[in-house]
């Protein structure tokens, strides 16, 4: 089953993500994570790319579009997780050709609605293990021991360029013109749903796994 995770930056899309992974063993494809690995590549790309991830601007469809139909391409049987992909209507149309030429559609679209106010306390808490990428937050959800990893021990920790006031408006600004109108698209398609984001985690996984098994 392919499902598409859509909110604004903060929502939550990508430590729900990550839950479905473990607990369904769905594959996460998060265009975030695929560009900010080209933009540590050092390539012409990614030096392109890192320009406009630090605007909070979107970076174009065609770099996108292309990562996505590459991963594609060596997806087994799993379902995927689309985390903040699709963003544009060009992107959702690419996408549905896509998974049209793999005879897999889009089984649900699950938006996860959380208000401005809170998504700047999320944004500005958050950081992640340097080793292997799970997300904490300062707050809402700190590491058990502090300064280890609960997953794999790692004491080395991230937070992200783009997670500064500045940036998440330009951030909020992209979501709320570009990718907004798709819930829009999939309402009328009758694929969307929609989720209460500011539950506490464990209830917002609930809530998308009733979509999910419904
Ligand atoms: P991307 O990496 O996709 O960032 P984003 O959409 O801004 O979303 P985030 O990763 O910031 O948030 P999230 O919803 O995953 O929240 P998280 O689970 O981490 O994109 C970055 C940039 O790349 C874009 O700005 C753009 O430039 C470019 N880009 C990416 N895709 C693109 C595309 N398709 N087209 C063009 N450009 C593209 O949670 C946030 C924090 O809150 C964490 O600390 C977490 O622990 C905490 N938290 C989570 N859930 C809860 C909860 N229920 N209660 C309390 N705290 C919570």
């Amino acid at each position: 089953m392919n499902i598409i995770l859509i909110g604004p930056p903060g929502a939550g899309k990508g430590t729900q993500a990550k839950r479905l992974v473990a607990e369904r063993g769905m594959v996460q494809l998060s265009t975030g994570d695929m560009l900010r690995e080209a933009k540590d590549s050092g390539t012409e790309m990614g030096q392109r790319v890192a320009e406009v991830m630090s605007k909070g601007a979107l970076v174009t469809d065609e770099i996108v579009i292309g990562l996505i139909a590459e991963k594609l391409d060596s997806l087994g049987d799993a379902g995927a997780i689309f985390d903040g992909f699709p963003r544009t209507l060009a992107q959702a149309d690419a996408l549905d050709a896509l998974l049209q030429k793999r005879g897999t559609p889009i089984a649900h679209v699950i938006e996860v609605r959380v208000n401005d106010e809170a998504l700047v306390a999320r944004i500005s808490g958050r950081f992640s293990c340097a080793s292997c990428g799970e997300v904490y937050h300062d707050v809402t959800r700190p590491t058990r021991q502090p300064g280890i990893c609960d997953v794999c021990g790692s004491t080395e920790f991230t937070r992200r360029a783009d997670d500064n006031e500045e940036s998440l408006r330009a951030r909020l600004m992209s979501y709320y013109k570009q990718t907004s109108p798709l819930l829009g698209y999939y309402h009328a398609k009758g694929q969307l749903s929609v989720v209460d984001g500011m539950g506490e985690m464990d209830i917002v996984a609930q809530q998308i796994s009733a979509v999910l098994d419904h």
